[in-house]
């Protein structure tokens, strides 16, 4: 039921770990099933060069985060922001209808951390 991109993704995840001194943290649970994934950012001129995740999923959970860290890896910000779960799937070759509520979990976390990262610049901008 799973294509094999999402089961390389699951098996062999990219970019999971966590960023010591990241720039940005984004955390969401997921309400219907109480998985979480937790982002971090390293952002450097406006481009994200680092990410990684933790999270504590689905085997869909677990391929969707990785394939989005792919997908914003060396992207801009605004350009990240623009994630959408469904492009994360359609990069999976597709989720089973039963598991797109999975999906949702890495886009909401990556905009997590990108506002968390946005709101710590303005207040260092603030000199706070
Ligand atoms: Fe919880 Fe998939 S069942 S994220």
């Amino acid at each position: 039921m799973y294509s094999e991109k999402v089961m390389d993704h699951f098996m062999h995840p990219r970019n999971a770990g966590e960023i010591e001194d990241a720039d940005g943290v984004g955390e969401e649970g997921n309400l219907k099933c109480g998985d979480i994934m937790k982002v971090f950012i390293k952002v450097e001129d406006n481009i994200i060069k680092d990410i990684k995740f933790k999270t504590f999923g689905c085997a869909a959970a677990i391929a969707t985060s990785s394939m989005a860290t792919e997908l914003v890896k060396g992207k801009t910000i605004e350009e990240a922001l623009e994630l959408t779960n469904k492009a994360v799937a359609e990069a999976l070759d597709g989720l089973p209808p039963a598991k797109v509520h999975c999906s949702v979990l890495a886009e909401e976390a990556i905009h997590a951390a990108i506002k968390d990262y946005s709101e710590k610049r303005k207040k260092a901008a603030q000199g706070k």
